[in-house]
């Protein structure tokens, strides 16, 4: 079986870490071999970036220096991480991926869609996941979450509601242009429920392999 590469994307406190867990306890336990990895991160020098991307303090980072930073993390993330796994055969489930550069550094700061296009291209080397869960919620509800989890706002987080609405609707965009690819769930429904629409979508995926 080759390797398969999932993506989970959406805003802040859709659930995709809580979903994230779930999918791969349940892989692991059916004997599947899983790297579970997130972006900004997942590799050294990536979570070296990623700390200077969320920290609240670099409150002076404009929006091409932050575009340029995730792109440089995730060229080394699918360099070093991505990749080798799935030439192992593994199953690769990343928190955010390039899709959330669009959503973020195109719909969110208005930075031009079809350049960030081409710098995922670069970034990536041209791998695309099998299969996106955007995980879709009003924008209140998912900052409420964010913040019960009691662990403080990121620079991300901390951003004015807008910023937040155009990567909702920046996300919703992305995925209509990529249907088969992108699968939407609302993720007001309970964890539960979010888990098993997952869960159909990863058996027909398997099918496929
Ligand atoms: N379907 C759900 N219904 C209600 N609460 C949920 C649901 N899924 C997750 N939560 C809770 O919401 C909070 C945010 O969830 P989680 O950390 O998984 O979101 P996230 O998308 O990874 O957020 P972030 O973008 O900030 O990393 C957590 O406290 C989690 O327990
Ligand atoms: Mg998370």
């Amino acid at each position: 079986m080759p390797g398969i590469f999932v993506t989970f994307e959406g805003g802040e406190g859709a659930g995709k870490t809580t979903q994230i867990q779930r999918l791969s306890a349940e892989l692991a336990v059916r004997r599947y071999s899983v790297v579970v990895t997130r972006e900004p991160g997942g590799t050294e020098i990536s979570e070296q970036i990623r700390s200077l991307l969320l920290n609240p303090e670099n409150t002076d980072m404009r929006s091409t220096s932050e575009l340029l930073l995730y792109a440089a993390s995730r060229a080394q993330h699918v360099l070093e991480k991505i990749l080798p796994a799935l030439d192992r055969g593994e199953i690769v489930i990343s928190d955010r991926f390039a899709d959330a550069s669009l959503a973020y550094q195109g719909y969110g700061r208005g930075l031009d869609i079809d350049l960030i296009k081409n710098l995922n291209r670069i970034a990536t080397g041209g791998i695309i996941p099998d299969i996106t869960f955007l995980l879709d919620l009003p924008v209140d509800v998912g900052l409420k979450r964010a913040g019960e989890r009691g662990q403080g706002f990121d620079r991300l987080e901390r951003e004015e509601i807008e910023f937040h609405q155009r990567i909702r609707q920046g996300y919703l965009e992305v995925a209509d242009q990529e249907p088969n690819r992108i699968k939407v769930i609302s993720a007001e429904h309970d964890a539960d429920r979010v888990y098993t629409f997952i869960q159909e979508e990863i058996v027909t995926l398997f099918d496929r392999f």
